[in-house]
């Protein structure tokens, strides 16, 4: 099937917002989306954007059952480590379900790979969730490692009232 892999543009984000709720459901979590194609335009196309994401685009006469082009995307952005250097983070990664199987998976992710060898990425990371083992199993085709398994590391987040606290209890300047 004929797609081709893109820069996502302003115009894309109420498509990609459309996916983010779509990944959510698929990962059993849609109420913790809180985030409006408004928001994702401002924080991906401003002067110094949060994220940068790719689409997976079909022609008109390939598009999806409710008339969709736009058909999966990547979301990502830059990290650093202080062992190995600029690392890029894929935040988001989706197909939509009628349109796996066919290479859109493979073409957002190497293009992710390219865009990160790029601007000297030497890692490319992520998170899984545990149960989801057909596309924990895509990443290790594709020769990545699980970290858990192998270093034993957790992810972990402060958000809501902890992270209020912990700002709170900055030192002054
Ligand atoms: C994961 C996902 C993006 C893959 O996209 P896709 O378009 O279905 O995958 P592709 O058709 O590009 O497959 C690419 C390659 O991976 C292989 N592959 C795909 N699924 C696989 C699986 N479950 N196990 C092993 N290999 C797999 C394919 O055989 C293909 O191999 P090849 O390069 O040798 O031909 C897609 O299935 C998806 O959106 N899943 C649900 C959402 C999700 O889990 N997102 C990630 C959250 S972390």
């Amino acid at each position: 099937m004929h797609f081709k892999v893109r820069a996502a543009t302003k115009e894309d984000c109420k498509e990609i917002s459309r996916m983010i709720l779509e990944l959510a459901v698929f990962e059993k979590m849609p109420d913790q989306v809180k985030i409006s194609h408004e928001e994702l335009e401002r924080d991906g196309f401003c002067q110094n954007p949060f994220f940068e994401c790719l689409v997976a685009e079909v022609p008109e006469e390939n598009t999806s059952k409710d008339g969709f082009t736009v058909v999966g995307y990547a979301l990502y952005f830059y990290t650093y480590s202080t062992w190995k250097g600029p690392t890029v983070f894929l935040e988001d990664i989706y197909v939509m379900p009628e349109f796996r199987g066919n290479g859109f998976g493979k073409g957002l992710l190497c293009k992710v790979a390219k865009v990160g060898k790029e601007k000297r990425c030497v890692r490319l990371q992520l998170s899984v969730l545990d149960w989801n083992t057909p596309t924990r199993d895509f990443y290790a085709a594709k020769g990545a490692q699980d970290l858990t398994d192998s270093e034993g590391w957790h992810f972990i987040r402060f958000d809501g009232q902890n992270l209020d606290n912990l700002a709170n209890e900055a030192p002054k300047d």
